[in-house]
């Protein structure tokens, strides 16, 4: 296969975390597809999975659920800065700012040890959430809301957004959400955590340049984009005429295509069906009709099929959802497989420096500033 960049096909690590079947569209967490775990599992326990290699027995998931809803209320410091940034910085931006911010007080930011690194992202799958609701609402110039230690985790973030506590449904949709987003193999923000963690910096660092990689629309960012997308089609008699003109000024279609996937993204299956049950109880059923339309579209016109973006836009949209909260979720879900590969990189690591091919000019006398007549070629 010809290089066509972009690190196609390389192995950069060896991971017992999460694996893709990119023909089958088989998704696996430490040996369980992601569709039974989305069937019978909550966020909690796929986490302790993500993070201790197997399912948690009922006393260890008590445990791990009870330490989450310890670590879920912010230091006083790092609520300051949420607070100080809500007026002008965008969701994502808050978000890395404040998660590296939370390193200041954490007890543990000088170690890399296993336990210790248990604990922080322990601490930051907790507070992730927390610190999401507590700008959203700052913004909005309401009060915050503290999470309910009674709630479990997907829930709670609803709560604290809302001040409302979500029906079950709703719960269990958004739980079922974070199920999906937890760990995708070597993805670019996991690979950019993993870059960071191999100098032996630290979880903070290594989480925060993450959520800056996950930020990009060709990453994470790209679910906001689909309800853009939706919002500016605007209606379903637009959608064929919109896509082929997109298509044919080259531009991307957010929540389509996959470097791995080459057939439907399973997330995106599990996603539907939770999107279309949502919009049939909604007053709004024409985002989730838009979506499926534009999913026949863009088959026909380029045989690309969904990823996770696509239906995770709508599903969103439904929950009550503002557009601009839909890729700091996707960090608070992601933040358990970030923390794992960091775990698993401070295990065995070797510092991660791969090589570049030279195209640049061959060797050349260094000319003094005085003799510098014409412009040299770069
Ligand atoms: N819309 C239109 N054309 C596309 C798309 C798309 N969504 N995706 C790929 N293509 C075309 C691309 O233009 C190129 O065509 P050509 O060969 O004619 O120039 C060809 O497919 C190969 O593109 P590529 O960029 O080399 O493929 P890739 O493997 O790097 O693409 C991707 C992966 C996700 C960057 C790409 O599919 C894309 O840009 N999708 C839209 C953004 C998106 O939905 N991102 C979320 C990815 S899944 C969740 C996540 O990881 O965050």
């Amino acid at each position: 296969m010809a290089d066509k960049g972009g690190l196609e096909g390389i192995v950069v690590a060896r991971s017992r975390l999460c694996s893709i079947d990119g023909q089958k569209g088989v998704l696996i967490y430490g040996g369980y597809d992601v569709g039974d775990l989305a069937e019978h599992s909550s966020y909690e326990e796929t986490c302790f999975l993500i993070l201790r290699g197997r399912l948690p027995r009922r006393d260890e998931l008590d445990a791990f659920t009870s330490d989450l809803a310890a670590a879920s209320p912010l230091s006083g410091e790092t609520a300051a800065v949420i607070d100080m940034l809500a007026s002008h910085a965008a969701p994502m931006e808050m978000l890395r700012t404040a998660v590296s911010a939370d390193s200041f007080d954490d007890p543990d930011k000088d170690s890399n040890a296993e336990e210790a690194n248990f604990r922080k992202a322990t601490r930051l799958i907790a507070k992730m959430p927390t610190m999401v609701a507590r700008y959203d609402r700052r913004r909005r110039e309401l009060d915050p809301v503290e999470p309910d230690p009674g709630l479990g985790h997907a829930a709670n973030f609803l709560y604290m957004l809302s001040g409302e506590r979500p029906d079950q449904q709703a719960a269990r949709t958004f739980d079922v959400a974070l199920i999906l987003h937890a760990d995708h193999e070597m993805n670019a923000s996991t690979f950019t955590a993993r870059v960071i963690a191999s100098t032996l910096s630290d979880m903070h660092s290594a989480i925060t340049g993450a959520i800056g990689a996950l930020k990009g629309p060709l990453h994470g960012g790209a679910n906001e984009q689909v309800m853009h997308l939706l919002m500016d089609i605007g209606s379903d008699e637009n959608i064929e005429q919109e896509i082929r003109g997109r298509l044919d000024r080259k531009e991307r279609i957010m929540g389509f295509g996959h470097r791995v996937y080459k057939t439907y993204d399973p997330r995106a299956v599990i996603l539907k069906r939770y999107s279309r049950t949502l919009a049939e109880r909604s007053d709004e059923p024409h985002w989730f009709a838009m979506s499926e339309h534009i999913e026949k579209a863009v088959m026909e016109e380029k045989g690309l099929y969904p990823n996770v973006d696509f239906y995770s836009a709508s599903t969103y949209h439904y929950l009550g959802i503002e557009t601009g909260l839909f890729t700091p979720i996707f960090a608070m879900s992601r933040v358990v497989g970030w923390a794992a590969h960091v775990i698993e990189q401070h295990g065995d690591n070797r510092l991660i420096r791969p090589s570049s091919e030279y195209v640049g000019p061959a060797l050349r006398p260094y000319q003094p500033i005085e003799q510098r007549t014409a412009p040299e070629a770069a």
